[in-house]
């Protein structure tokens, strides 16, 4: 079976990361995004099709270097055909039932399970569910049984139908196609889900853990599954003898820790980090705090330095950006 990862947005929630890289390659505890996604795969899928559009000669570059099991292949698309137009363009490669997922989503899924669920399922398409407090943000389902018979984008207070979130798994029978105009840039979610309703479209709830990764908080909550999870821990070609670690943690080699670490706090490659704190934090490659810096649900760019006496909370902080000592930065973005 081949899986379509749609992989090619603009990513502007998480700017500036994402001015000069694709969101497929930001960083998620030290790895390329788009790699959770390629983490839980069932033997069963023996391709991958990465849907690209912004910045699509980096991420075929990224693939191009690497000898991956399943192959990768990485799909232009020269204008941004939306999340619907993505699939679309990828037609003509693709052949029987095939699975889509959104590239920027991180959990626990079980794709076999869920093509064994669709099978059964006899419709034109499947799509994953997950339960959200809040189903304020998302595309929410109404459903009869299994079978769902409503969408419902961002609904407001009291208009949702369920809390049964969108979770960005798909399977699709090729008769899909057929819905989706050739051409244009086509929502997924709004244009076509609609009018799959009366050829049968299923909704699959599983046990797990859930997150997108396409904005600051949704991040933080992917990383923090994740190193719950167990994905952390700390290099043994890191020095962090002076420094405090309250685990989960992800901690690189080359890395130099005087400070608190954690809890939740991740560290890229040759991270110096002075006496200060660091939590629900990440920190990408290079980064150099000095003493008394304290920084809260953030993320600091590539080779960027934090001055003396800083606090960063909720703020992300651009690749080689200079904090000037006992800056102020509360839910700011921070580009050079
Ligand atoms: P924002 O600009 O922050 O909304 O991010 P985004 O552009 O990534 O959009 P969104 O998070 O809604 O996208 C969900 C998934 O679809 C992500 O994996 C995106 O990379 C992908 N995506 C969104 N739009 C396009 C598109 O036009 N083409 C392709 N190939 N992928 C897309």
């Amino acid at each position: 079976m081949q899986l379509v990862i749609i992989a090619g947005g603009l990513g502007t929630r998480l700017r500036p990361l994402t001015l000069h890289r694709p969101k497929a390659l930001v960083p998620l505890l030290n790895r390329p995004q788009i790699l959770h996604a390629l983490d839980r795969l069932p033997p069963t899928v023996d391709q991958v099709i990465l849907a690209v559009n912004y910045m699509y000669e980096e991420v075929r570059d990224y693939f191009e270097a690497r000898e991956l099991e399943p192959e990768v292949i990485v799909v232009n698309e020269p204008e941004p055909l939306g999340t619907g137009g993505a699939i679309k363009n990828v037609e003509d490669r693709v052949s029987g039932t095939f699975a889509v997922c959104n590239g920027d989503v991180v959990d626990s899924f079980d794709l076999a399970a869920f093509a064994s669920f669709h099978r059964k399922s006899g419709g034109i398409g499947s799509i994953a569910v997950w339960p959200v407090e809040d189903p304020m943000a998302f595309g929410v389902v109404a459903l009869e049984g299994q079978r769902i018979t409503r969408f419902v984008e961002k609904p407001s207070e009291g208009e949702a139908p369920s809390n049964l979130v969108n979770a960005g798994h798909y399977l699709f029978e090729p008769d899909v196609f057929d819905f989706i105009e050739e051409g244009r840039a086509v929502s997924l979610e709004r244009e076509v889900f609609p009018k799959l309703i009366p050829r049968g479209l299923s909704a699959y709830r599983w046990q797990g853990y859930w997150s997108d990764a396409g904005t600051l908080p949704a991040y933080l909550h992917a990383q923090r599954l994740l190193l719950g999870a167990g994905e952390g821990g700390v290099s043994k070609d890191a020095e962090i003898s002076r420094g405090e670690i309250r685990p989960p943690v992800l901690v690189a080699p080359g890395c130099f820790v005087e400070g608190r670490l954690g809890p939740f706090a991740v560290l890229g490659r040759g991270c110096k980090i002075g006496r200060g704190s660091i939590r629900n934090a990440t920190l990408f490659d290079g980064v150099s705090m000095d003493d008394k810096v304290e920084i809260d649900s953030s993320i600091v760019g590539e080779g960027a330095a934090i001055g003396e006496g800083s606090l960063i909370r909720d703020s992300i902080v651009g690749d080689g950006v200079q904090v000037a000592p006992h800056s102020e930065l509360i839910g700011a973005r921070v580009a050079t």
